[in-house]
């Protein structure tokens, strides 16, 4: 932090005033990303006394799950000697450190992983590091840290991306009825009148809004909002790629419907409560529903096979937790396994995590179907 950069809030207005509105991916750019006073590059907001909680927090069992899926997709891959395991926002870094654990009991898996953290905030790589130490992770080569996915070598891959693709930024279009026709207009982030405040603003009617939306998009009717991320998109398209030349899969666990929704998902959160957008940003984490479909689509369109949405609780449970939580409350005290039958609920129980949240793989069209997966594509994630 360089302690001379003036509030975001006022730079954000500084910056209307002079360019005039901001998408809404411009503002979250900056509320989240802005290397002074970014939310993500300020503080460490996980657990009961930050904002929000993440499933590797509550649970050891959901890194240990995900490490489990990563041994057995590498070995589908060949075994391949090196690979490179690559984490998107890995926070705290909990749940690399708990699924290099549980890889680490399939042999050879640790000696070929090359690490790779994408990671934009310098205190979470700081704390990502520690924990990994902790851990004992310094055992294999020390990880390296990206800003973006583009600076990761290319070669076979394993990613995973926990609760990342939902901090990225997103654009709404309201559906507007003018002179009988129905238009998009984008919602923008603009000055208030008495300029103090920021509100929200319509941008003009044009076809380039139109040409940015899926066909589904179509059935929006008259004041409803299409929300997109052009960003999640691009990168589900990068993914895609790296995977078709490459080989390797990706699983991303997010939250959000396997159909958009036709409705704004972007919500603020603070201390686990629901903060306004435009309210002191810098302070709240933003954050939106995935589209699971415009990411399958844009992994697709790169030659990738997708699998899934799976709800999570279907992903966990085919993997074996259950049977993980019997072993941990073996050898755990009364009030420990007690904790564990919760933890374990809250990740799988269908009206907590256990639905809402999704899980999406990528791979190689070669690799077949993959753990976790249980059912036929058709009937996945209605
Ligand atoms: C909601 S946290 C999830 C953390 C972790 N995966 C977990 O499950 O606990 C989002 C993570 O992504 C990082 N992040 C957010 N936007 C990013 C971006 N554009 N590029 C790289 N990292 C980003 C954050 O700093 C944080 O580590």
């Amino acid at each position: 932090m360089s302690g001379q950069a003036k509030p975001l809030p006022e730079r954000i207005a500084s910056r209307i005033a002079r360019l005039g509105p901001m998408t809404l991916a411009e503002y979250m750019t900056a509320a989240l990303c802005d290397a002074d006073h970014g939310y993500y590059m300020t503080g460490e907001p996980f657990g009961a006394g930050g904002d929000f909680i993440t499933a590797p927090e509550i649970s050891q069992m959901f890194g240990e799950m995900i490490g489990l899926w990563c041994a057995e997709t590498w070995g589908r891959m060949g075994a391949p000697d090196p690979f490179h395991f690559i984490e998107l926002g890995p926070g705290r870094g909990t749940l690399m450190a708990d699924a290099l654990r549980a890889a680490g009991a399939v042999p050879g898996f640790l000696e070929a992983a090359r690490l790779h953290l994408v990671e934009i905030s310098p205190a979470l790589r700081t704390r990502q590091s520690e924990t990994l130490k902790a851990a004992g992770a310094s055992l294999i080569a020390l990880p390296k840290w990206h800003d973006s996915l583009a600076s990761v070598p290319g070669g076979p891959l394993l990613l995973i991306a926990n609760e990342f693709f939902d901090a990225l930024p997103v654009r709404q279009f309201v559906r507007c009825r003018e002179a009988g026709a129905l238009s998009w207009r984008e919602r923008l982030v603009t000055l208030s009148e008495n300029r103090e405040t920021l509100a929200f603003a319509l941008g003009p009617a044009t076809i380039k809004a139109t040409a940015l939306l899926p066909p589904e998009a179509a059935g929006v009717p008259a004041g409803g909002i299409f929300e997109i991320s052009p960003t999640s998109a691009a990168l589900a398209g990068e993914i895609g790629a790296r995977i078709t030349q490459d080989g390797g899969a990706a699983l991303i666990v997010d939250y959000g419907a396997a159909r958009p929704s036709g409705e704004a998902t972007l919500q603020g959160v603070r201390r686990h409560a629901r903060h306004d957008i435009l309210e002191a940003p810098g302070q709240a984490d933003l954050t939106a529903h995935v589209d699971f479909a415009a990411l399958t689509r844009a992994a697709g369109v790169a030659g990738a096979r997708a699998w899934g949405p799976v709800p999570q609780g279907t992903f966990l449970a085919s993997l074996g937790i259950a049977a993980r939580a019997r072993t941990l409350t073996r050898a755990a005290s009364p009030k420990q396994g007690q904790e564990i039958a919760a933890a374990m609920d809250r990740l799988i129980g269908p009206a907590l995590m256990g639905e809402l949240f999704k899980v999406l793989a990528f791979a190689h069209p070669t690799l077949g179907r993959l753990a976790g997966f249980p059912l036929d594509d058709a009937t996945l994630g209605a």
